[in-house]
């Protein structure tokens, strides 16, 4: 994950159903036992522990150093390095490459796939789940009008997420010499646990757009952001995140 100070703790306790859905794409991938398989923004390594369970020989990556290390900690079986999903290369070349919910993170999104496609053997797999097109829509939209409205619309370029169509995905990837075997979008409203809110959301992901705004302008701008996606996020005394996901399983040609 790239640019970002992770705090691996919120992750785990408040966040953990981005990994835990990310359970389907490991079931996209399909392990095979003694595959060597990549996880690509392995975060804390609970998926890199499932697809290490199905008997893949398989190593997480991740640029976070604190992910890295609870990584290690809680999965001392397995081998996890720091690495840049935009700036890595195995000279042993991977079965597959997996990755969850981290792509979106990623504006370079052509160097990842180039380093995705140089780590791969010829017609390995990419296997991979992220945000796509209208992600978070309600949020986003939320976050920009109060920013404004409050003079901190310099801060909205502060944040970029990628967050692309099926078919903008799917022509890079077969530009890059993949073969694009299936490619779908989808809504997936996701509620946070009772007592958790938009504000921790917000504080363990939308970091990039409160950057330079001190800590209690930044805790009024959230509360502003939360009272507005009252109307749109919160059902039944829950609040849930407006995800799409993109989820795609491609073979590498040449
Ligand atoms: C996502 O998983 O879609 C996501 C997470 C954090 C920020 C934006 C999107």
């Amino acid at each position: 994950m790239i640019n970002y100070n992770w705090n691996s703790n919120l992750y785990i306790s408040k966040h953990s159903y981005v990994f835990k859905y990310g359970e389907d794409v490991v079931k996209l991938l399909n392990p095979q036992k003694g595959e060597k398989i990549l996880d690509l923004g392995c975060g804390t390594g609970y998926l890199t522990n499932l697809i290490y369970e199905s008997g893949a020989n398989v190593i997480g990556i991740d640029s976070s150093e604190e992910m890295i290390k609870q990584a290690k900690q809680t999965y001392p079986q397995i081998n996890f390095e720091i690495k840049e999903a935009t700036n890595f290369y195995f000279k042993n070349k991977f079965d597959a490459i997996f990755s969850n919910a981290v792509l979106h993170w990623i504006p370079e999104k052509v160097k990842v796939i180039k380093c995705i496609s140089d780590s791969l053997k010829h017609r390995g797999r990419f296997a991979a789940e992220f945000g796509g097109k209208n992600n978070v829509q309600n949020i986003v939209s939320a976050i920009s009008e109060i920013l404004i409205s409050n003079g901190y619309a310099k801060n909205i370029k502060n944040n970029n997420w990628y967050f692309p169509s099926v078919g903008e995905y799917s022509a890079l990837l077969e530009k890059h010499g993949f073969d694009v075997q299936f490619a779908s979008h989808f809504n997936r409203d996701t509620f946070l646990d009772k007592g958790v809110d938009i504000k921790s959301w917000l504080e363990m992901f939308g970091g990039k757009y409160f950057s330079g705004i001190d800590s209690n302008k930044k805790i009024e701008l959230q509360k502003l952001i939360m009272k507005k996606l009252k109307a749109t996020n919160y059902l039944n005394g829950k609040w849930f995140i407006d995800y799409k996901r993109i989820r795609v399983l491609a073979i590498k040609e040449s």
